[in-house]
């Protein structure tokens, strides 16, 4: 500091000279600006495995090199994380069918078994990795973890990682964009979508899992070409994340 002047080189906390303001905006549409991945995130209790979908895995530090996820306190991926003190995740490729990311993030092992008819293999921790629909993957020993209210930030020291397949991984902007996948609220970064009215042919959302059949696109993942009334589709169509049946949607007006 000299002559009364801010020193350039220090950080004064009021750049371009404006004070602080006394409230500050909290629009976290602006949230949405993170991006993240697409990850199926496996762990293991004993010798039983469960897998879950996350979005929310990033890497810390290269040296050693160590990534974190954060998990619900409610699923059981949760409970398995926290008593095998091991995790892995493997990154989607853009093409991951819609069902299968609801397999794995609408659904609880609690209620089945989801990795039965799933490749996967057992890594060095003796957890599971999957295989299907993954470009690479790594294996992390948990090395600390944070509780954070709803959810447990738990991070890793990766002890293995592999590249499977050389194509494009699914963001999860794409995921949202592209594929119109949805997230249930059990995710961190959930937020209740606004749904705009009025295109020609009615949209109908799932109940279940708030998807919505619009018409106009159809359902590429259920092989619906675009142009196809809800009402027009099959008895036995399901919707393509959580397999809710059709008695299952609501008509948006
Ligand atoms: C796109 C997407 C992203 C998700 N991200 C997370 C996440 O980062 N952390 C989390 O705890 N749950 C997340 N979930 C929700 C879990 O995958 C979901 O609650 C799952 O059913 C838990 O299964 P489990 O009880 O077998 O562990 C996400 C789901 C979807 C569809």
């Amino acid at each position: 500091m000299t002559n009364g002047k801010a020193d350039s080189t220090q950080s004064s906390g009021t750049a371009g000279g404006q004070a602080a303001p006394a409230t500050a905006p909290l629009n976290l549409e602006a949230l949405r600006d993170i991006t993240y991945g697409m990850y199926v995130v496996a762990s293991r209790k004993g010798n039983k495995f469960n897998a879950q979908i996350a979005n929310t895995v990033f890497q810390i530090t290269s040296q050693p090199p160590t990534i974190a996820v954060s998990i619900n306190k409610k699923n059981l991926t949760h409970e398995f994380i926290s008593d095998g003190k091991v995790f892995t995740a493997s990154s989607l490729c853009e093409e991951t069918p819609l069902p299968f990311i609801g397999r794995f993030g609408f659904k609880s092992g609690r209620d089945g078994n989801k990795l039965e008819g799933v490749n996967y293999k057992i890594g060095v921790t003796g957890a599971p990795i999957v295989i299907d629909n993954a470009t690479s993957y790594v294996e992390a020993r948990v090395i600390g973890q944070t509780d954070v209210g709803t959810h447990t930030v738990f991070v890793g020291e990766i002890v293995a990682a592999d590249v499977l397949m050389k194509k494009a991984c699914m963001t999860y902007g794409y995921y949202q964009t592209i594929k119109r996948g949805t997230t249930p609220q059990t995710a961190p970064t959930f937020i209740q979508k606004k749904v705009e009215a009025k295109p020609a042919l009615a949209r109908w959302r799932c109940l279940v899992c708030g998807w919505i059949y619009d018409p106009e696109k159809g359902d590429p993942d259920g092989d619906i070409k675009p142009g196809v009334a809800f009402e027009a589709l099959p008895e036995n169509y399901r919707c393509p994340i959580c397999g809710a049946p059709k008695s299952q949607f609501e008509k948006l007006g």
